[in-house]
C-alpha cells in the first residue's frame, strides 16, 4: 500500500509493482462517428439493457477513488451520446479523492455540453481531430462534419477548461501531410496536441494498418523541420511523451505504443460500458464487475475486494503486431480508448 498525492492509501498494486491510480471509464460503445481506425463499417453495439446504469458507473468510480485512484477519464465510443451522462460527471466531480476528472470526446456535441462539464468539475478535456479538411474528415470518420468538431473546440475554449488536448491518429498517405497544420491549429489556440500511433484493435476493412503506420519519430522529424522542439519530463499521468516549442507554451505529445512501449509505467485500468474491468488495453484479462455490483447492491466490500484481486491478473503489457491480423478483436470503441 502507498500513500497517494491526495493522502489516501493506494491499495491497487499489480504483480509488477505498478501502482494503479488512473481509471478510464467507457460509458457507451456507441458513437456518432465511424472513424476508420476505430471501427469497421458495420458495427453491432451492445444492447442498452446490458450497460451499467449511470448510478452503477458512479458507484464503481467512487470505490476506485477510495482505493487510491485519483484520475478518472470518461471515454466511449462517444461519451456525450449517452443520455444524461452529465450526471456521472456531477457525481464523480464531488469525490474528495479525485484530483483529475477528464473526458475524451470527438467534440461533436461539445457546443451543448462544454459549460455543464466545466461546472461539474472537469478541468481538462481531450478532443479527437485528425484533419482540418472537410472532405477528408468525412472520409476518415465515414459520417462526420468537420464543422461540428470545430464548433466543439470553440465551445471548449469558451468554457474555460484549464487544459485542452487534441488527439490525432496519423495514417500514412491519409493525413500525414497535415501534421504541421494540425500543430499550428492547436498551438495558435493554446491547445496541446498528441499524435497517436494506430493500434491493432479489432478488424477494420478500410486500410492495411502496417502500410498506414507512421512512427512518432518520423512525425517528430517532420515537426522539427518547422519548429524547434525540446523534450520535457512533464506528464499528464497518461502515456504521452511531451515536447515543448521554444516559441509557444503549448505542447506536442506522442503516444507511441509501437515505437516507444510505455507498458512498464502503466498506471491504468479500464471499465467497459458493460462493466468489464479490462486490465490492459491490448490483452483480454478482465473481471466482470457488473455481476459483483448487481449481486451486492448495498455492500461495497465485495466490489472493493474484486477490484483489489483483479490487480493480480494485470498482464505485463500488450503484444501488438501490425503485420498480422489483430489478436484482440474488441474495437477501440468497446475498449474505452
Ligand atoms: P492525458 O490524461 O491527457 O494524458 O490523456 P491520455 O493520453 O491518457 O488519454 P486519451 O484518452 O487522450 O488517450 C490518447 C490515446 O492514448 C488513445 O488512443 C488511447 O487509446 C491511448 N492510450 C491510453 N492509455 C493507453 C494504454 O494504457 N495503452 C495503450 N497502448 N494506449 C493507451
Ligand atoms: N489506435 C489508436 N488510437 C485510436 N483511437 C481510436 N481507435 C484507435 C486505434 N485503433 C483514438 C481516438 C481517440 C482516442 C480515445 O483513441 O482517435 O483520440
Ligand atoms: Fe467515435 Fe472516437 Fe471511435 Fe471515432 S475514434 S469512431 S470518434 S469512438
Amino acid at each position: 500500500m502507498t500513500i497517494t498525492e491526495t493522502g489516501t492509501c493506494n491499495q491497487l498494486t499489480d504483480r509488477f509493482g505498478r501502482h494503479i491510480n488512473y481509471l478510464r471509464i467507457s460509458v457507451t460503445d456507441r458513437c456518432d462517428l465511424r472513424c476508420v481506425y476505430c471501427m469497421s463499417e458495420d458495427m453491432q453495439f451492445v444492447p442498452r439493457a446490458q450497460l451499467l446504469t449511470l448510478e452503477e458507473v458512479s458507484r464503481i468510480g467512487r470505490i476506485f477513488t477510495e482505493l487510491g485512484v485519483h484520475k478518472i477519464r470518461i471515454t466511449g465510443g462517444e461519451p456525450l451520446t449517452r443520455r444524461n451522462v452529465i450526471e456521472v460527471f456531477r457525481q464523480l466531480g464531488k469525490l474528495d479523492g479525485l484530483k483529475d476528472l477528464t473526458l475524451t470526446t470527438n467534440g461533436t456535441q461539445l457546443d451543448r455540453f462544454a459549460s455543464e462539464l466545466r461546472d461539474a468539475g472537469v478541468k481538462r478535456i481531450n478532443i479527437s481531430l485528425d484533419t482540418l479538411q472537410q472532405e477528408r474528415f468525412s472520409k476518415i470518420t465515414r459520417t462526420g462534419r468537420l464543422q461540428r468538431t470545430l464548433a466543439g473546440i470553440d465551445a471548449a475554449l469558451a468554457a474555460g477548461f484549464e487544459k485542452i488536448k487534441i488527439n490525432s491518429v496519423i495514417l500514412r498517405n491519409r493525413n500525414h501531410d497535415e501534421i504541421i497544420e494540425l500543430v499550428e491549429f492547436a498551438h495558435s489556440r493554446g491547445i496541446d496536441i498528441s499524435f497517436i500511433e494506430e493500434m491493432p484493435l479489432g478488424i477494420i476493412g478500410d486500410h492495411d494498418r502496417a502500410e498506414a503506420y507512421i512512427s512518432s519519430d518520423e512525425i517528430l522529424d517532420i515537426i522539427k523541420q518547422r519548429h524547434e522542439l525540446l523534450p520535457t519530463t512533464e506528464s499528464t499521468g497518461g502515456p504521452s511523451r511531451y515536447y515543448r516549442r521554444t516559441d509557444n507554451s503549448a505542447r506536442v505529445g506522442f503516444i507511441s505504443p509501437h515505437s516507444h512501449n510505455f507498458c512498464d509505467d502503466c498506471n491504468r485500468v479500464r471499465l467497459t460500458a458493460e462493466g468489464r474491468l479490462l486490465l490492459c488495453l491490448g490483452q483480454e484479462h478482465s473481471v466482470d464487475l457488473r455481476r459483483v455490483v448487481r449481486a451486492n447492491p448495498a455492500d461495497d466490500a465485495p466490489l472493493r475486494q474484486a477490484i483489489i484481486d483483479a490487480m493480480t491478473i494485470k498482464p505485463r503489457g500488450h503484444d501488438f503486431d501490425l503485420t498480422s491480423q489483430p489478436v484482440i478483436l474488441r474495437h477501440m470503441n468497446s475498449t474505452g480508448g
